[in-house]
């Protein structure tokens, strides 16, 4: 067994605190925001099915992969990959893996802070019952109209920074783990709430029917893509969120039970999200398949025509707003750990640092939907025709990154990390579980990952 390292940061009090501090990371606008809307657009439930063997045989094994790295190394994910790398006698080059991942969480958090904004003005918007019995051109034309105004944007998008940068500056035990202490139980007894108030809506069975009811005709080769990317991104892979959590779990948790019950816990949130909203969308005659606006006009519209839906819509907003909370702080947490260790910075220096860059990088967000709404500078390519920059820099984090950062970490964990190794930090024994598990990491996620790659790089053509 390797000498057994601590961290500089702290650790979580008991592994029932990185379960709540990881299943808070992977919940978040993803679970409550896009999966739905990607599901409403790509024909409902043959994409979940495809989805749902993602998360199984991808998203599974690298989250293991990445709390097992994590904990090793015991740092922030670009000291850990250098010093794993060395240890493994490899080159310390792969400190990049985790420049990658720092890089991918701070652009994502950008414009995550962004729409987590968006649903802090829609607590209140609902709270006021602003959207009491509104027609459609109503309720679109409340949300252009707040999109295309650049201070409102701004306004809540530093709220949401604001309130992310105060937890992290306090620290792992003192910040994180309060918080997520706080907000989890929160937001599962909405989410239940709102589960009861679905099924009041005699819809019910409809909702389910669109979610689980596989029509194969209606996926193609990018649904697949965006199912894999989105697999990696609900569960917060690729980029050293779960790695660096990681480096703070006690040394005698498991990593394939805590595993499974956070994979378990945010696929539930996301189908039960799901199982909230369709129902809510088809008791109104709306459509499912509107696009990103489906939470910020459908959903306001569906609850504004219902009884008490003043009170469910707020606290849904509520909902989205704990589910983001829980998130960012995940997604800048490697950046300012990275700081503390190198830079000999405290905390609060290293948080107030990373929250003012990320804060102005997220200008480019707000700009995206007023200012720079016609700003598409990658019209050259046929694909990226028409796409702002937030459409470019979700695209370029949500499908690229993170899945190459996957790939890259699957590579790590099985080809140059040894295997005694990956066996000792794992510690499940060398039989059929640790060699399935290597078995999914050492083929079958690169393969997946390079074919979905392959068909996605087929899809950016050149226009003309
Ligand atoms: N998993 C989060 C969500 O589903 O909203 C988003 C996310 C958080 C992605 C942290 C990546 C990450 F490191």
């Amino acid at each position: 067994m390797a000498e057994l390292r601590t961290s500089i940061h702290g650790q979580w009090s008991s592994r029932w605190a990185f379960v709540l501090a990881a299943t808070g990371s992977a919940v978040g606008l993803g679970n409550i925001w896009k999966f739905p809307y990607i599901t409403g657009e790509n024909g409902g439930g043959a994409f979940v099915l495809v989805y749902l063997l993602c998360i199984a045989v991808i998203g599974f094994p690298i989250m293991m992969a990445e709390i097992m790295l994590g904990r090793r190394g015991r740092q922030s994910p670009i000291n850990t990959m250098y010093t794993l790398a060395i240890e493994s006698g490899h080159s310390g080059q792969w400190k990049w893996l985790g420049w990658m991942g720092v890089v991918a969480g701070f652009l994502i958090l950008s414009y995550y802070s962004v729409i987590a904004g968006w649903a802090l003005a829609y607590i209140f918007r609902t709270a006021a019952s602003t959207f009491n019995n509104v027609t459609p051109d109503g309720v679109s034309s409340i949300f252009n109209t707040f999109l295309a105004d650049p201070e409102s944007l701004l306004f809540w998008h530093t709220v949401f920074m604001v309130m992310t940068m105060l937890v992290v500056a306090r620290g792992v035990s003192g910040g994180l783990e309060k918080a997520v202490k706080f907000l989890m139980p929160g937001l599962f007894l909405i989410l239940l709430v709102l589960l009861g108030y679905a099924m009041s809506t005699g819809e019910f069975n409809r909702g389910l029917d669109f979610l689980f009811n596989p029509d194969f005709s209606r996926i193609n080769q990018e649904s697949v893509l965006i199912a894999m990317g989105h697999a990696f991104f609900t569960l917060s892979l690729g980029m050293g969120a779960i790695m660096v959590y990681g480096s703070y779990l006690p040394q005698n948790a498991s990593i394939a039970g805590t595993t499974f019950l956070i994979v378990i816990a945010d696929t539930a949130v996301a189908l039960v999200a799901g199982m909230v909203i369709f129902p809510l969308v088809f008791a109104n005659g709306l459509e499912p398949g509107a696009g990103p606006g489906l939470i910020f006009q459908t959903l306001p519209m569906a609850f504004g025509h219902m009884p008490g839906g003043a009170v469910f819509g707020t606290l849904f907003f509520i909902l989205l707003a704990f589910a983001a909370w829980s998130s960012s702080i995940s997604l800048i947490e490697p950046a300012v750990a990275w700081l503390v260790e190198n830079h000999n910075m405290d905390r609060m220096q290293a948080s107030v640092i990373m929250g003012i860059a990320c804060w102005l990088t997220g200008l480019l967000t707000v700009f995206s939907f007023n200012l720079l709404a016609d700003f598409t500078p990658l019209d050259m390519f046929e694909s990226f025709k028409g796409k702002t920059l937030f459409d470019l820099l979700d695209f370029l984090t949500a499908s690229i990154m993170l899945p190459l950062g996957g790939l890259a970490i699957a590579i790590f964990s099985v080809w140059v990390m040894g295997r005694d190794a990956s066996r000792d930090e794992l510690d499940m024994g060398d039989g059929l579980a640790y060699k399935l598990w290597r078995f999914l990491v050492r083929y079958i996620t690169p393969v997946a990952v390079i074919i979905v790659f392959l068909h996605a790089i087929g899809m950016i053509d050149l226009a003309g």
